[in-house]
């Protein structure tokens, strides 16, 4: 791999603390970073080198998935971070900065190859940019990179004029737009599960597909970030980036040889460009907006959101959606696609569910005993699997058909965690798991007339007891097309298991 200067932007924050020096270092573990690689962290705080490399190796032991066993090894990484004051405002900083880059440069005869990574706040991402080119330190003879995090934009024009102030310094593919849910292993592993399974590929259209759902459901309220959230909301903090990103990896059809990265992005374009709009006449049909009011969760009573500490009592933010998409192309016309978000929810999980058309439904085998549809089931959080729900008949038991489910793939404990894949990816220049310009302008493209719905009151704001999986308009919204949502704890026991669960799962009944 080639040498590289890793110039971290918000080297004190959090972010970097809890996942970026956890990732480089396992990177550097599994020999996964250049042999000349060196970063630079700035922060406003007046720190050594020697107490920022205390703080990387503190969070290291902390935070890294493996922790250090050679200690001549760990100090070999930990003399690669130096550290510099800068202040994001001041323009004699980042010349200061390209002096020490340079002569680190020069003295190791090292290409001017340097990755700016942006952890944080949005509101600085355009005055960084503007630095990097007017100091000089965008001009390199070997490569530039610009990894930046979420969120990006807080609508529609204010992504767009992020993006025209960011094109000044960058080109669009030296931007690397971070999503983390694009670095989870199984959601990388979605692409491979189609290209090298003929028997996926083939049932992967609305011939076989019945609908999709996507959930990302929490347990958590607002806690500390009220102030940010309740300008935000669910539909900007999970809908905009996470769930519609998942959407794009679900509905692209790979060729066989996978393409690479632009045939993963030009095919989640393609995806998005097919997406139905909604607009404000329309939104209330396939939208449910919901903000969650006092409930239970894990036995203990919880505050509803308005009463939560910074929410105001008036508070519309929604901090739960729900709501029906589609596509309309030759691959998916005709399939709904449900994505689902919220806070205070029943459980905590990340989830794809494919579920597939039913041709015994209108057979003999339909009520007591029938068949229950095939699903494809992406569990991305907490745990992650990827199983197949399948009907069979028990010995004994002739009639009733008895669901199990088929592991397909379950993703060690021990994996490389999503920015330490990301991570990885932008150091080599792999583009593949980053957002694309398009993407995230036809994201926008799809939310703004909802946002606009929103603020005129066009949907009607649903109250869900915390604890639940949301306001009873969820489940109304795919039961007017013949469905329901998919829970995870109403699934059967796993084909290598002898519990009975199975039995449960046939007599569910709709929470
Ligand atoms: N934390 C997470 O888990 C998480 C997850 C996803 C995305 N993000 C995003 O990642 C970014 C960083 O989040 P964070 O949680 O790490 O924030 P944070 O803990 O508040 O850290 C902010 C960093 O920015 C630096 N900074 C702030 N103003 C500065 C200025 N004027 N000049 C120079 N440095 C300045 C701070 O350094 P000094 O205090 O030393 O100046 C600090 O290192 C945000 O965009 C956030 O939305 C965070």
């Amino acid at each position: 791999m080639e040498p590289c200067t890793f110039i971290l932007f918000g080297a004190t924050g959090d972010l970097a603390k809890r996942k970026i020096y956890p990732a480089l270092f396992n990177l550097f573990a599994r020999g996964l970073l250049p042999e000349h690689f060196s970063v630079v962290g700035l922060g406003r705080r007046e720190w050594t080198a020697e107490v920022y490399q205390a703080a990387v190796e503190r969070s290291i032991y902390q935070f890294s998935r493996t922790k250090p066993d050679d200690a001549e090894a760990l100090n070999r990484f930990l003399q690669a971070f130096a550290y510099r004051v800068l202040d994001i405002g001041r323009e004699e900083d980042y010349r200061g900065l390209l002096a020490q880059v340079e002569s680190h440069e020069n003295a190791l005869g090292l290409p001017q190859n340097r990755m700016f990574y942006l952890s944080v706040g949005p509101e600085y991402f355009e005055t960084i940019a503007d630095h990097i080119r007017g100091s000089g330190l965008g001009r390199v003879n070997g490569w530039k990179r610009l990894v930046i995090e979420k969120p990006f934009g807080h609508d529609l024009p204010s992504a767009r004029t992020l993006n025209r102030k960011l094109a000044e310094s960058f080109a669009e593919e030296e931007i690397y737009r971070i999503d983390h849910y694009l670095g989870k292993p199984v959601v990388q592993r979605l692409e491979s599960l189609q290209q090298a399974n003929p028997v996926i590929q083939a049932l992967w259209t609305n011939r076989y597909i019945a609908n999709v759902q996507i959930t990302a459901s929490e347990t958590v309220g607002v806690e500390e970030r009220a102030g940010y959230y309740d300008h935000v909301g669910a539909l900007r903090d999970m809908v905009q980036n996470h769930l519609l990103q998942l959407l794009m990896m679900t509905a692209i059809r790979l060729p066989y040889d996978g393409g690479g990265a632009e045939q993963v992005r030009f095919q989640k374009k393609k995806a998005m460009e097919a997406l139905e709009p909604l607009h404000l006449d329309n939104a209330a049909l396939h939208v449910v907006r919901g903000q969650y009011a006092e409930g239970t969760i894990g036995g203990l009573p919880v505050a509803g959101y308005t009463s939560e500490p910074g929410i105001p009592a008036a508070s519309a933010n929604e901090t739960f959606i729900a709501a029906r998409l589609r596509i309309d192309n030759n691959d998916w016309r005709g399939i709904p696609f449900y994505i689902r978000t919220g806070k205070r929810m029943k459980k905590k999980s990340t989830r794809i569910v494919v579920e597939f058309k039913a041709p015994l439904k209108q057979g003999r085998h339909e009520g007591e005993g029938g068949a229950l549809p095939n699903l494809l089931v992406i569990e991305i959080g907490p745990e992650e699997s990827i199983s197949l729900r399948l009907n069979t008949k028990e010995p004994g038991a002739p009639d009733a058909f008895k669901p199990i489910r088929v592991d397909l793939h379950l993703t060690p404990p021990d994996s490389p965690e999503a920015y330490e894949n990301l991570i990885g990816d932008a150091l080599r220049g792999d583009a593949a798991f980053f957002a694309h310009w398009d993407e995230v302008e036809r994201s926008w493209q799809w939310v703004q007339p909802v946002l606009d719905a929103f603020a005129s009151d066009r949907v009607p704001l649903r109250r869900y007891e915390a604890g639940t999986y949301g306001p009873a308009e969820s489940d109304a919204l795919l039961a007017a097309d013949g469905f329901r949502w998919w829970f995870d704890d109403d699934e059967p026991a796993t084909s290598h298991s002898k519990s009975t669960e199975g039995d449960r799962y046939a007599n569910h009944a709709h929470p």
